[in-house]
């Protein structure tokens, strides 16, 4: 709802700023993930960074805000790692300055949600605004049941407030949290917490790693593939198949799909005879051609990533086309600190490049759907 600046009590206190924000869980490890995202995002502008707390990032748009929430939304993991999300397009000198203009503001008969930020100020307006004479005049119920429009409040650096209103479809359609008060809402990305982790990985691609591996036929290797969230999410899309390879079970609707095949073993025994189980089993699944198909190489299991990467991935890229492409997860153990991960990241570099991947394609990502300790790993074997 935008609103004629002209019309407010003092009009001099209130600027219009288009603004965007979340907040999370404080940890330093999401803060950092969203700091970068909302920083280095084409939808935001860095230069008004109105708020940077341990458990929030509010920052300037130069967009009409809900375009650029949709934009922001676009990344998988932005909203699910996230609480609330913030969005508004003015700024006022002072709470109490706030509180007079907002009281004009919120229509007449309006039952209004409030989404404010910090939590400790969400208590004090919300006392503030059931004690307004203007608002018990103009019929306006502060209420979160079957609401009519959301405000959205940030009280910064305890002077001035960033605020905007809503209607309840805006706030449904554009702001609210996949599943925010649908206890029944399905996700997506359902199948395990993992799952997000491969389409996250899948977005960072650039486009021509997009194209040349989804405009033709793709054969995947997923390799650490048990229970089979990476494994679901490749094989519903079409034109792929996918070699899970893990010596644990697969979900048992996953071994009905016609373009999947479970190979119960070691990663380390997938690779050993001539020909190899894996060769057998991508021949049986891709007809003969299958090495032209086998672009794709991606790695979930859980052993230290230095181990994961030198006995089990490594190995594999023999056969993945020149051109191929690696996503591997990073288990970085428990308190490695930020040295040790520096540590442990570099080492697999390095054991990538020994193996012939070429420097510049090494990309360590820190994906929103990775743990605390977890990177992920992109990479490119070298076309001939
Ligand atoms: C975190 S789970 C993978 C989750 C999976 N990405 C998903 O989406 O469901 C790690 C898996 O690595 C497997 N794993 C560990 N060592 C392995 C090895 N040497 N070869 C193959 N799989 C291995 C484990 O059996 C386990 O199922």
């Amino acid at each position: 709802m935008r609103v004629n600046l002209e019309n407010l009590q003092d009009k001099e206190k209130t600027q219009e700023i288009n603004f965007v924000g979340v907040n999370f869980k404080e940890n330093i490890s999401l803060s950092k993930r969203y700091e970068d995202y909302l920083i280095q995002n084409e939808s935001t502008n860095p230069d008004i960074l109105l708020s940077l707390y341990p458990d929030c990032v509010v920052i300037g748009t130069p967009l009409d805000p809900l375009l650029a929430l949709d934009n922001l939304n676009q990344r998988n993991g932005f909203s699910r790692c996230s609480g609330r999300i913030f969005a508004g397009n003015y700024l006022t000198q002072g709470e109490d300055q706030f509180l007079l203009e907002i009281q004009d503001i919120l229509p007449l008969n309006s039952r209004v949600r409030v989404h404010c930020y910090p939590p400790t100020y969400s208590k004090q307006l919300l006392d503030n605004l059931d004690l307004s004479k203007v608002l018990k005049e103009n019929s306006v119920l502060i209420t979160p049941s079957t609401p009519t429009h959301l405000l959205v409040a940030l009280l910064l650096d305890n002077s001035r407030v960033c605020w905007g209103v809503y209607t309840d479809t805006e706030y449904k359609e554009r702001i609210a949290r996949p599943g925010d008060g649908d206890p029944n809402h399905v996700f997506s990305i359902n199948f395990n917490k993992a799952q997000a982790k491969i389409a996250e990985s899948v977005q960072l691609l650039s486009e021509t790693e997009k194209k040349f591996l989804f405009d033709e036929e793709l054969l995947v290797v997923d390799v650490g593939a048990a229970p089979g969230g990476w494994s679901a999410y490749l094989a519903a899309l079409s034109q792929v198949s996918v070699i899970s390879v893990d010596p644990a079970e697969l979900e048992p609707n996953l071994l009905n799909l016609p373009n999947l095949r479970h190979l119960k073993l070691k990663a380390e025994d997938v690779v050993g005879g001539c020909p190899t189980p894996l060769q057998v089993s991508a021949a049986q699944l891709c007809g003969e051609n299958w090495t032209r198909k086998y672009r794709l190489l991606i790695c979930d299991a859980n052993l230290d990533v230095r181990d994961s990467v030198r006995d089990l991935v490594l190995p594999l890229t023999s056969d993945l086309l020149p051109g191929g492409i690696l996503v591997i997860t990073l288990k970085l153990g428990r308190r490695v600190g930020e040295e040790g991960i520096l540590r442990k990241v570099e080492a697999v570099k390095r054991l990538l490049i020994t193996a012939g991947i070429e420097e510049v394609s090494i990309r360590t990502v820190w994906l929103f759907s990775n743990s605390k300790n977890e990177r992920t790993v992109l990479a490119r074997k070298p076309f001939l």
